[in-house]
């Protein structure tokens, strides 16, 4: 049988979603559902032959992967809505911050294979780095889980005790690493460059550092070693950047949100 997937609540996450699935062919466009309210937002997803409806019911019905991608507070009466035809072919991933598996669990009450994912936005370029938890799941479908997600970029398996953190350095570490770039920009402009120029620099920079560490598996300081001559100029903008509070402002801003997700979690 052809994997039919499902999204229940195609916002900003669910259509990244539904954009990565499309582009790496893990699911034909008329094996995908994707469900909202107002579903004219998602008239782009029509025109190319994917399922809308406003009936989260309906979607599940017709799929065995269901993607929840509804803020936190809708989570409990939309999972409520549709558990009672699930069965055992339906595997439920939950993307939904702070509701825990055993939170799920217990909403869902029944015998079925339950994931939490944490992507990001990079998901709809398939350059997403996503965190898995699960509740008590045999090996196969782990692998379906896995498999998936890492067709959108890569994915690790970690305890849901961890799913907070993995929100903070994954999801809101999009928006961390784009303001470093933002700001490399600003200075880019300062010093010469146009607006573009200026962007597309800055950001295939951060891109290439990135790949560096992926690729390689070293340190980070190790690619800094080899940048940061004796007397150069790259170690007096670091030292300079450092003064400032770069390293710790950085750190100090992760604690911050993760301080405010576990407040907001109990
Ligand atoms: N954005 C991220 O980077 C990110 C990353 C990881 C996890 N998350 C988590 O993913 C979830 C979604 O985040 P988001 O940023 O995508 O929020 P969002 O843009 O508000 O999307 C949620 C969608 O749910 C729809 N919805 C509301 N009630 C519904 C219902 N009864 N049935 C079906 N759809 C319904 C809403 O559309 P209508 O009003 O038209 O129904 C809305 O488009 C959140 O829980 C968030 O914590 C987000």
């Amino acid at each position: 049988m052809n994997t039919k997937i499902a999204i229940i609540g195609t916002g900003n996450l669910g259509k990244s979603i539904a954009d990565g699935l499309l582009k790496s062919n893990s699911v034909n466009p008329e094996d995908l559902t994707l469900t909202r309210r107002n579903t004219s937002k998602l008239n782009d997803y029509k025109n190319r032959g994917i399922n809308i409806t406003n009936n989260n019911i309906d979607a599940v019905k017709q799929s065995n992967i269901i993607i929840v991608a509804v803020k936190p507070h809708k989570f409990e009466n939309v999972v409520k809505e549709f558990t009672p035809i699930l069965n055992q072919n339906h595997i439920v991933i939950s993307t939904v911050t702070g509701v825990n598996i055993k939170d799920i669990k217990e909403i869902i009450d029944a015998d079925i294979s339950i994931f939490r994912a944490m992507p990001n936005t990079a998901i709809s370029i398939q350059e997403s780095m996503t965190c898995i938890s699960s509740y008590k799941q045999n090996d196969d479908n782990i692998s379906i889980v896995k498999n998936m997600f890492n067709k959108l970029g890569k994915s690790v398996i970690i305890n849901d005790e961890l799913m907070g953190s993995a929100t903070i350095l994954a999801a809101s570490g999009i928006a961390f690493a784009l303001r470093y770039i933002r700001a490399s920009m600003q200075a880019g402009i300062e010093i010469g460059f146009e607006s573009e120029l200026a962007q597309l620099i800055a950001a295939q920079t951060v891109k290439g550092a990135s790949s560096l560490v992926i690729n390689s598996d070293f340190h980070p300081e190790r690619e800094v070693d080899r940048v940061t001559t004796p007397l150069g100029v790259t170690i007096t903008g670091l030292n300079k950047m450092e003064f400032n509070g770069f390293s710790s402002s950085v750190i100090q801003g992760v604690l911050s949100s993760y301080n405010k997700i576990s407040n907001v979690k109990k």
